[in-house]
């Protein structure tokens, strides 16, 4: 079993998805309806005016999709509630069939040896609550760190794990600034309010499932890539700080640091969010894991076009097909494989945000994958898994403490605005007949799990350890 990256010992190795994005069974047992169902539901918003109706059918197959994952000897397995399955009009009355759901999808999981890992929001807020003004309305913040509390009440005596938010700059940037996400609102005053009200929705949860289950491990999950200027005009240079202070510190440095970036915030004046006496020390109430989403890096350029800002990041056009530029691979999400990224991520956490724990929670790519005779090779994705892992075991190496890495995702999914035309599993779903296929890269993943199940290395011998390979 040469050739695979051996981490230290404990490293853990899973697979991640999202309610909305494998569950389908969208108004089935009482569930609510959520900002993502009435979003697809609205004609144009989605390509192909696809849905998460049905999705993967999760909901109705998890035992089948966990069995998948044990024969691939998958241990750890990152999914999230669906708030609307657990309260359909956002706060009240709790619908015990969706707490049972999930009671029974851990269940499951536990038995045939797999860890859970919790999140809380992978984006599909009530539409209730958006009603009443979603994320924009600083009470967001408490119906959050209620639900919280009631599901955390629930699988709190089996689940260690929890992540408060996935993404928040993905759901509140593209969902109420771009509206090319659910709710599909173009509001910058809408938009930094929710920036600020996410960050404290996140606070309170945490303290919520910390009283709820005492041994209770709380992180959020953060979007994070490294932005580079498109050239080293010195106006692009000035861009690339300010993306990176608008992409990955308008959350890092809350959290860490207890304070917003000045230069962006400087820029957004006129939409600055109402901040409390109190508020930026409960942000960063220290959490027990960050979780990090990295899939490439950014580049940012001048824009004396763009209002406010004056900055815009390429790469926004998502072309289905995955292609070569230049001599360089792109996914079909467009985006440039890179695997320095994650090194670099996780070199800058270490240097500049006192190295914490961290788990990559997120990490793949769409290829343009192919039957063939019952069977998908991918090797582009196994290319990209062998690179990314290579450069995430270079920062460990260096003193970087990461603790695991979550593929995403187990299956082809509903790629949120892209509908169905992405794929990014490891297992492929024909959406007709619901057949999965496990591809290539699958197999891979599942050798190199027992490759590190067999020689993971102490942590201790961190500063002489060789790698075999
Ligand atoms: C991330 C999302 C996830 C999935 C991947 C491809 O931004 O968290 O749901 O869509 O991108």
């Amino acid at each position: 079993m040469n050739g695979f990256p051996i981490f230290p010992e404990g490293f853990r190795f899973g697979v991640a998805t999202s309610a909305y994005q494998i569950e389908g069974a969208w108004n089935e047992d009482g569930k609510g309806e959520s900002i993502w169902d009435r979003f697809c539901h609205t004609r144009g918003k989605i390509k192909s005016n696809d849905t998460g109706d049905i999705a993967c059918d999760h909901y109705h197959r998890f035992k089948d999709d966990i069995k998948l994952m044990k024969s691939l000897g998958i241990r750890n397995y990152r999914f999230s509630i669906s708030w609307p399955r657990i309260y359909p009009s956002g706060t009240g009355s709790i619908n015990r069939a969706g707490l049972d759901f999930y009671s029974g999808l851990v269940d499951e999981l536990l038995e045939n040896g797999i860890t859970p890992l919790v999140t809380l929001y992978h984006w599909d807020l009530p539409m209730a609550l958006q009603e009443r003004g979603g994320w924009g309305n600083r009470d967001c913040a408490g119906w959050f760190a209620d639900y919280a509390k009631t599901v955390a009440n629930c699988l709190g005596d089996r689940v260690e794990q929890w992540i408060t938010l996935n993404e928040p700059w993905m759901f509140i940037i593209t969902g109420n600034l771009l509206g090319y996400h659910a709710p599909g609102i173009r509001n910058p005053w809408v938009c930094f309010r929710a920036v600020h009200h996410a960050l404290l929705a996140h606070a309170q949860a945490l303290l919520a499932l910390k009283a709820e289950c005492r041994d209770a491990e709380v992180g959020i999950t953060l979007s994070l890539d490294p932005v580079y200027p498109q050239t080293s005009r010195e106006k692009d240079l000035w861009a690339a700080e300010m993306a990176d202070e608008a992409y990955n510190r308008l959350f890092l440095d809350p959290l860490f640091k207890g304070e917003y970036p000045r230069g962006f915030m400087n820029r957004i004046r006129l939409f600055k969010p109402k901040i409390q006496a109190g508020d930026m020390e409960a942000i960063r109430t220290p959490m027990d894991f960050l979780g990090i989403n990295t899939y490439s890096r950014i580049r940012a350029h001048y824009a004396w076009y763009i209002p406010f800002l004056k900055f815009w990041i390429d790469g926004m056009d998502i072309p289905d097909q995955a292609f070569v530029k230049d001599g360089v691979q792109y996914t079909s999400m467009g985006q440039e494989v890179y695997p320095d990224c994650l090194y670099e991520i996780l070199t800058r956490l270490r240097t500049e945000y006192g190295n914490p724990k961290t788990l990559i929670t997120e990490n793949g790519a769409g290829f343009t994958d192919v039957v063939k005779d019952g069977a998908v090779h991918d090797p582009l994705r196994i290319d990209y898994l062998k690179q990314y892992l290579g450069s995430a075991l270079k920062a460990v190496k260096e003193g970087a403490n990461l603790k695991g890495y979550f593929f995403w995702s187990l299956l082809d999914n509903f790629e949120w605005a892209e509908g169905y035309c992405q794929r990014i599993g490891l297992i492929r779903v024909d959406y007709r007949s619901q057949t999965r296929i496990i591809k290539d890269s699958a197999y891979w993943y599942a050798d190199l799990i027992r490759a590190n199940t067999a020689r993971q290395w102490p942590e201790s011998s961190l500063s002489n350890h060789t790698d075999p390979d």
